[in-house]
């Protein structure tokens, strides 16, 4: 998506800014991640993230009416942060490819994971602090660090709920949505608020634009689990297979058992029964989820909360371009293929 290339440059160098000075591990290990280096320390001219958060950050900025450089530490720190959790939720999901590459851990142990995940977070609020020296004034700063903090808190809980429900039944679709919220939703709705914030937004717009972040999220994680189940791996980088083989509650198997008919559902509580699914467990499930028509059911709730997103920007004040691309934004959340 194009859109998601227009700040690229800025941020990437904003990001390796933070990075300066730093050399040696564990600071190797987190340009691993961040697709700068490979396992030798060898530059590399991977692109692995998308930059989601903070292209929706500084988009948020200049939609109403700030300057989007104002905001560009806000944006690496969104991005440092994002990139924490993904470190440690590669550990606690026992995924062993992302980005088309081995995962941190599976190269240097759960135990280096965790501390270079945690180093990640530290530079999270390194890279905030600099909003000092982009002229922002100290309360919008501290409102930032507030709403960042407050996010990844909702993160952790969220992933709380993730690990919890995995392997349990009883999950319904509300419980499902409570879950994303927090693991995923929250810190795309602190990208958005926290760009408002720095536009110099009122507190009215922060809310809104927060909430269409929320909204983009939902679309944005229910897309990513039919891309976990149905993904091309070329394309996501990521395993088919991860999310059925650990018995994760991701949408499409929510729906199927709180709606599938009593045998199919039966048949696949059976297979979500056991601690871990074998390769032909999987594809069995695969398919019984496709019967039920949970992909397409899935597909379908993605592209709803991505139209609720857009249908959320109407009364607001906001620059028409940028309306329109937040718009394109959601949309894509839903859609995407990789
Ligand atoms: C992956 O997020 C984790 C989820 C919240 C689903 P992204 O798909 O935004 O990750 P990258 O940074 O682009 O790889
Ligand atoms: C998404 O977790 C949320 C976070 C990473 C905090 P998932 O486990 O659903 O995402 P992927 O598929 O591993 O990227
Ligand atoms: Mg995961
Ligand atoms: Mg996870």
């Amino acid at each position: 998506m194009r859109l998601l290339d227009r700040y690229r440059p800025a941020v990437i160098e904003e990001l390796r800014s933070i990075f300066e000075g730093r050399t040696g591990p564990p600071y190797s290990l987190m340009r691993y991640h961040l697709g700068w280096q490979d396992r030798d320390g060898q530059p590399i001219a991977g692109r692995p993230g998308k930059l989601l958060r903070p292209s929706l950050c500084l988009l948020c900025c200049e939609a109403v009416g700030g300057d989007w450089r104002a905001a560009l530490p806000a944006a690496a720190a969104l991005e440092l942060l994002h990139n924490f959790t993904l470190i440690h939720d590669d550990v606690e999901d026992e995924s062993r490819q992302r980005h088309g590459r081995e995962t941190l851990w599976s190269l240097w142990g759960q135990a280096q994971a965790i501390n270079a995940g945690d180093g990640m977070f530290a530079l999270a609020q390194v890279a905030l602090i600099r909003l000092r020296d982009q002229g922002q004034p100290p309360a919008r700063v501290l409102r930032a660090n507030q709403m960042l903090a407050e996010a990844t808190l909702r993160l952790c809980e969220g992933q709380h709920r993730d690990l919890a429900a995995t392997n349990e039944h009883e999950i319904t679709p509300d419980d499902y949505l409570e879950m994303i919220e927090g693991k995923t939703a929250a810190l795309l709705a602190a990208s958005a608020g926290i760009g408002a914030v720095l536009g110099g937004a009122p507190t009215k717009t922060v809310a809104a634009l927060s909430a269409f972040g929320r909204r983009l999220g939902f679309a944005f994680q229910i897309r990513d689990d039919v891309l976990g189940i149905w993904g091309d791996v070329a394309e996501t980088g990521k395993s088919v297979d991860d999310d059925l083989r650990e018995g994760k509650r991701s949408y499409p198997v929510v729906l199927a058992l709180a709606s599938g008919s009593s045998e199919t559902r039966a048949a696949l509580q059976q297979l979500l029964a056991r601690k871990k699914r074998s390769a032909a467990d999987v594809a069995r499930v695969r398919s019984l989820l496709e019967e039920i028509g949970a992909r397409d059911e899935s597909e379908r709730a993605a592209r709803d909360h991505a139209e609720a997103a857009v249908a959320s920007l109407a009364g607001l004040s906001l620059r028409p371009r940028r309306r329109q691309e937040l718009g394109r934004l959601a949309r894509f959340a839903a859609q995407r293929r990789a």
